[in-house]
């Protein structure tokens, strides 16, 4: 089999050889991606404390395709030093994956640091820096400790505070290897709607609040780092924009083409505006709940306001900007909806659909966009005058163990498109993750769906890993650092 798949990538490189190749820049980086809850497994080991995912998956196994947990999953938790050879087979140049926060805080609050989680996590970054791979680390991504949730999770103001504790804790005894962090793998839609943990349900309200704290949680770590840590540890904090789409307008008219701008500050500049544009949310976001608040018979807008101490704080709270981007929406403009229906999609004002052209992937999102990748490292480009970009995730579903032929002309279709975004867009992107290491738990859709450059056999209890056609494919481009454009 290694032969033959060796044999296919030479081919597919050969064919392409009358074109001459692009390179990445000095310095620009690759790297892979995974997050705690999809790989660790170890659910109930040595104190670790129970976080919204154990509950779900053990609570509600219907709300997962496969009634699967994460019990298990890809067993990191014991396989540490066999994912950190493939990333070196890899040659990537760094490794982002979360920490797992009650596994280090079972309970949610300081007060008690379980030495186990302390422990994993020191052996898993020692382990990363003795193989030249720098650790960037997610510090939130989903898996909030149980305890924070009953007490309202994100649409509780203290929870900000809650988080900064721990982000200390994590500075404190991992900051000194780390130089790349990531706070939060921002998603509120647990709060919108009734699948996501914790299922809250109150659109148009709950989900704002989320993000309302969410973004003070972040500013008021970044704010931490700098004055306690940065002289000596010198890292980078940035944050994950919201969303996995690019939106782009159905038609040229005026409406569609309106539409769709709100639709990216709504899913886009929400999270960015107040960090990276004017310490506020974007205008139009304020004005629409605003107006429909008003008009729905509330005393206020639905949206909560920053004070103008928060704004001081909030903004310029980052070093860099992530973004996971994997497909795209054509975006119409709407009716306004009904008063009586308070729902975040209402202020949005908008109607979703895909183009029928667009390949399919095997999970009906994702469709296979490559140029969205180019459009919204633009968009961020021109919206907050050239930040410093980390794309955090890209990747594609795929149903095939070893020979992922999509997988491999996915990457290096939206490759092609970062190479342009920085040769002739002149965007500032640093570095490219691919989403992701290990086939892995992916969430609702429990195992249903792979994203994996290593196949996980999930029948074999050790968990076998095999690297699949993408991962030889991303090893060679990551060795040239050059490509062929498509
Ligand atoms: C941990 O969970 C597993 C199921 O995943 C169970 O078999 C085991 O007994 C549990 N261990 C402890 C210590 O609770
Ligand atoms: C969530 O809210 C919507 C709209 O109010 C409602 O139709 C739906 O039944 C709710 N889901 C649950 C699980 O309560
Ligand atoms: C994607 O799948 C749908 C449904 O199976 C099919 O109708 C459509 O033609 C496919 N699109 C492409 C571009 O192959
Ligand atoms: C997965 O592991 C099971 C149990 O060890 C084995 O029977 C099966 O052949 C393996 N599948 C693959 C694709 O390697």
């Amino acid at each position: 089999m290694t032969l033959t798949i060796a044999f296919i990538v030479l081919c597919a490189i050969n064919n392409l050889e009358s074109v001459t190749p692009q390179e990445f820049p000095d310095g620009f980086m690759f790297g892979v991606a995974s997050s705690a809850y999809q790989v660790e497994g170890g659910w109930n080991v040595s104190d670790k404390g129970e976080n919204i995912w154990d509950h779900l998956t053990h609570s509600h196994p219907d709300s997962i395709a496969d009634q699967s947990t994460g019990d298990i999953a890809c067993d990191s938790y014991h396989k540490y030093k066999e994912d950190v050879a493939l990333l070196k087979d890899l040659g990537v140049h760094y490794y982002r994956f979360s920490l797992s926060w009650s596994r280090i805080l079972p309970n949610g609050y300081a007060n008690f640091i379980n030495p186990d989680g302390i422990r994993y996590y020191n052996e898993l970054i020692d382990e990363l820096i003795k193989n030249q791979i720098k650790p960037m680390i997610t510090l939130y991504h989903w898996d909030l400790p149980v305890t924070l949730q009953t007490l309202g999770g994100w649409t509780n103001p203290i929870l900000a505070d809650i988080f900064v504790d721990y982000a200390n804790v994590a500075f404190s005894h991992f900051g000194d290897r780390v130089p790349y962090w990531i706070t939060f793998n921002t998603d509120c839609r647990g709060y919108d709607g009734d699948i996501i943990p914790p299922a809250f349900n109150q659109s148009g309200i709950a989900n704002y609040l989320c993000g309302h704290v969410t973004i003070q949680a972040h500013a008021k770590t970044y704010r931490l780092y700098q004055s306690k840590f940065k002289t000596s540890q010198k890292g980078e904090i940035g944050i994950v924009s919201m969303g996995v789409t690019w939106y782009d307008e159905q038609t040229n008219s005026n409406e569609d083409v309106e539409a769709a701008e709100r639709v990216r500050q709504f899913e886009l500049g929400y999270y960015t505006n107040p960090l990276m544009g004017n310490g506020d949310y974007p205008s139009v976001v304020k004005e629409r709940v605003a107006y429909r608040s008003m008009h729905e018979g509330f005393p206020k807008s639905r949206l909560p306001e920053f004070t103008p101490e928060e704004k001081a704080y909030i903004k310029g709270a980052y070093d860099f900007i992530a973004i996971n981007i994997y497909t795209a929406n054509l975006v119409s403009d709407a009716p306004e909806a009904d008063y009586k229906n308070v729902r975040y999609h209402n202020d949005v004002k908008a109607q979703f659909s895909l183009d029928p052209s667009w390949k399919n992937t095997s999970a009906p999102w994702l469709k296979v966009v490559p140029d969205s990748i180019r459009k919204i490292l633009n968009w961020f480009k021109n919206q907050y005058n050239n930040p410093k970009i980390i794309i955090s995730e890209n990747g594609c579903a795929d149903s095939e163990d070893f020979d992922d032929h999509n997988r491999v002309m996915f990457h290096q279709q939206y490759l092609s498109e970062v190479l342009k975004a920085i040769n002739e867009d002149q965007v500032n992107v640093l570095a490219y993750t691919a989403w992701s290491l290990l086939d892995n738990f992916e969430w609702n859709d429990g195992y249903t769906q792979k994203f994996g450059l290593f196949h996980v056999n999930f029948s074999d209890p050790n968990r076998a890993r095999t690297p699949k056609l993408s991962a030889r494919m991303y090893k060679q481009i990551i060795a040239n650092r050059k490509l062929h454009l498509l």
